[in-house]
């Protein structure tokens, strides 16, 4: 099935705790939304990239799970370039420059791109040794400025941000193919539901 936007190909997942009936009486924005995709290629990551940043806002929190070479970095390169420069805002092209060289952060722990519509922080944690060493890095002016990308989350253990989208990448059958996930809590359960609805 194919989404609205475009995005490849896509089947839904049942969301967690989803009965197909509606509650009037639950808050169905806090209920996570999941759909799941196929990457045969790294082209189609690109794309799933590239579809996310056409939908991104000042504040959004993209926790990207994942093994080793599991495609984070490649999806944050393709999503980072996906976005205008500040300067191209008014132009009613997509950006004709050359991608800017987007490496996996892992020994800075975090890169920051200026784009449009905020700026990107682009966080890669495997090396974080505590939590709260994340502050070091500034990153509550990039929940407060930024769009924030996250690789290795799971080692902010609690401070990571409830109201997020989270990427899971996987491996599949052939070297070249990926799974991903996305789940989306809080608003972007809402946002995810718009995405996928047939
Ligand atoms: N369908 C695909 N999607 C994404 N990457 C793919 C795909 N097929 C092959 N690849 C390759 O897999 C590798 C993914 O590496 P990448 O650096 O993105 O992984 P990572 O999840 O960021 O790993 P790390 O945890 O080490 O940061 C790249 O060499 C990429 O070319
Ligand atoms: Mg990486």
């Amino acid at each position: 099935m194919e989404t609205a936007i475009g995005l490849g190909k896509s089947r839904r997942l049942p969301s967690a705790g989803a009965t197909g009936k509606t509650n009037p009486m639950a808050a169905p924005q806090l209920r996570p939304e999941t759909i799941g995709f196929e990457l045969p290629d790294e082209a189609a990551t690109a794309s799933l990239a590239q579809g996310l940043a056409a939908l991104v806002r000042l504040g959004d929190v993209i926790a990207l799970f994942g093994e080793l070479g599991s495609g984070k970095t490649t999806f944050a390169r393709a999503f980072i370039n996906a976005l205008p420069r500040p300067d191209e805002t008014s132009e009613p092209d997509p950006p004709t420059g050359a991608p800017e060289e987007v490496p996996s952060p892992t020994f800075t722990l975090l890169q920051a791109y200026e784009r449009a519509p905020a700026t990107v922080w682009h966080f890669d944690l495997y090396r974080l040794e505590r939590p709260d060493d994340v502050y070091e890095l500034g990153f509550e002016e990039a929940l407060a400025e930024g769009i924030v990308l996250i690789e290795w989350p799971e080692r902010l253990g609690p401070l990571l941000p409830a109201e997020r989208l989270e990427l899971r990448f996987g491996f599949a059958e052939s070297a070249d193919a990926r799974r991903a996930s996305l789940i989306g809590t809080g608003a972007w359960s809402r946002r995810l539901r718009n995405l996928a609805a047939p």
